[in-house]
């Protein structure tokens, strides 16, 4: 059954309402399908496929390009979550015209319905360039990775009165720019909550406490496919790579010895007509009319 497709503006009314948002990555079909399936209000084609897909050590090295590769496949396998692309590294805070252009080269070529910025109060002249070319814009304040050499790794943010009072501005200010909501990354979950209780845009939180309006997660960590480090709020709600590492050796075991494929899981020539194949292949020469059949091409 075909649901309308969720809109920023159905987003902010679950606020309104008192209604969970629930949110999730995705970086191509399969996965987004299933996703779309579980009715997921959102889904981002984060810039975290950086690590979980390209498998680079951080969020820096995905480009343009490979963002839109992976937001065109998510597209193809949504009807009714909006999707949302992760605007990566370096492709929207050199210059303004560079940002909108990128902007929507999510929307027109990848199909999403809006983007991400990372960044709070300085990046609001960018966020109201891309509002003014019609193009959605969600925020992300907090621990925002494509500052991690500043902070000096995956650290927790927003813990000293300065950081808190920064934030809790920067939302402030990002909701006045326009945005229709916020990502607040590792933060102390108090702050998360001053800042939910404080803005009437919803904020979306990993890492940020049980108090925002809604959450998101990484798929292939909360799937437990990506294990190569977990955060404390990070919970398994599976565990997909166990699952896929006991296929690959029960395929690998089977075919070894030789039980897979069996006839069930093989294509049955016509009985009529395999004992005229049985005579040819008796009779033929084969060397002879394999050199016939590639003659053309000598
Ligand atoms: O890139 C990403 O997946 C993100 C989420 C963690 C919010 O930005």
């Amino acid at each position: 059954m075909s649901l309308q497709k969720v809109t920023t503006k159905s987003i902010i009314e679950k606020k309104k309402k008192g209604e969970k948002i629930v949110t999730i990555t995705s970086y191509d079909y399969s996965f987004a399908k299933l996703v779309d399936e579980s009715n997921y209000d959102l889904i981002l084609v984060g810039d975290s496929l950086s690590m979980v897909m390209l498998g680079n050590k951080n969020t820096l090295s995905v480009s343009m390009d490979e963002m839109i590769h992976h937001t065109k496949a998510v597209s193809r396998g949504v009807s009714n979550s909006l999707i949302v692309g992760d605007m990566p590294f370096l492709s929207y805070k050199v210059d303004l015209k560079d940002a909108v252009l990128n902007a929507g080269r999510f929307i027109q070529e990848g199909g999403a319905e809006a983007v991400k910025v990372e960044g709070g109060t300085e990046i609001c002249p960018t966020i109201n360039a891309i509002i003014d070319a019609d193009i959605e814009v969600m925020g992300h304040i907090g621990l925002t990775p494509q500052k991690i050499y500043h902070y000096g790794g995956f650290l927790v943010q927003g813990k000293s009165m300065e950081a808190a009072r920064k934030l809790i501005l920067d939302a402030k200010n990002l909701e006045k720019a326009g945005v229709f909501s916020i990502v607040l990354e590792s933060i102390p979950w108090q702050i998360a909550k001053l800042i939910t209780e404080t803005i009437s845009i919803p904020t979306i939180g990993i890492g940020a406490g049980p108090f925002c309006d809604g959450q998101i997660l990484v798929i292939h960590d909360m799937l437990g496919i990506f294990t190569d480090f977990k955060p404390k709020f990070l919970k398994y709600y599976g565990n997909v790579g166990q699952a896929i590492r006991d296929a690959l050796s029960e395929y690998k075991k089977e075919v070894i010895e030789g039980s897979y494929p069996d006839i069930d899981h093989s294509y049955e020539y016509l009985d009529q007509g395999l004992d005229d194949v049985k005579t040819w292949y008796e009779s033929a020469d084969l060397d002879e009319e394999a050199r016939e059949l590639r003659k053309h091409l000598e």
